[in-house]
């Protein structure tokens, strides 16, 4: 598996107005976005592309183009706060929806929702800011391999070490790009420190 943790100062002051528990929703939602978009620039860096000649008003010139095909697939309902950043920085990315809601319980996710776009032969950008004990993620991401995908890339803005160890063990193939690596998580499955429940903030809900 390949972890990488966004190394920006951008990424470091927008995650710490996202932790702030007095930010409000629309800022929140703003904010979130804009983090979105620094980690979707880390993690499509390593995108193949294919020459292209480019005319200038002076010459021709070599350029390149994405050569594989994106398809953003964020899960429901945190992820959607990433989505928008995704379709601005890759305007022909499909997208794919996974509904997933974790059991205040037992803290397993169980399925609401999928509609999900061809997968084979594409690379697949899994949106979903909190991995906490990593079980959303690893359903989502049986689902999408089931579906075809061949090549996943968590887009994540806070993981918990023992999110990122059950994946690994999971689904070793899986890249993760993250802003933070936090400390672990508290008796309800929360990131600590976290910045509380997105969905909720995202969405002004509690
Ligand atoms: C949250 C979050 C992740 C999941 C992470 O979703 O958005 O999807 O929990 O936890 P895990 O790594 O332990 O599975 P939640 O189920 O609260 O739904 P929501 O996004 O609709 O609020
Ligand atoms: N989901 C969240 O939104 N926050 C957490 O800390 C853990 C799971």
């Amino acid at each position: 598996m390949a972890l990488t943790v966004v190394d920006h100062p951008l990424a470091g002051a927008l995650l710490s107005a996202l932790r702030d528990r007095s930010t409000p929703p629309p800022l929140f939602r703003l904010l979130a976005k804009r983090l979105a978009l620094v980690c979707c620039l880390e993690a499509t860096r390593t995108l193949p592309t294919a020459p292209v000649a480019v005319e200038t008003p002076l010459t021709t010139t070599g350029g390149v183009r994405l050569a594989t095909p994106v398809v953003a697939v964020p899960i429901l309902r945190a992820g959607l706060g990433m989505l928008e950043a995704v379709t601005e920085l890759l305007p022909e990315v499909t997208v794919g929806y996974v509904g997933l809601e974790r059991d205040h319980a037992t803290f397993e996710p169980s399925f609401y929702y999928s509609k999900l776009p061809p997968l084979a032969g594409r690379t697949v950008l899994l949106l979903d800011p909190m991995l906490a004990t990593g079980g959303s993620a690893a359903a989502a991401c049986t689902a999408l391999a089931k579906a075809g995908a061949e090549s996943i890339t968590l887009l994540s803005v806070v993981a918990a070490p023992e999110g990122i160890r059950h994946l690994e063990e999971t689904h070793p193939e899986l890249n993760i790009v993250t802003a933070a690596v936090d400390e672990g998580l508290d008796d309800h499955a929360y990131i600590v420190p976290g910045l509380g429940d997105f969905g909720d903030r995202l969405f002004g809900t509690s």
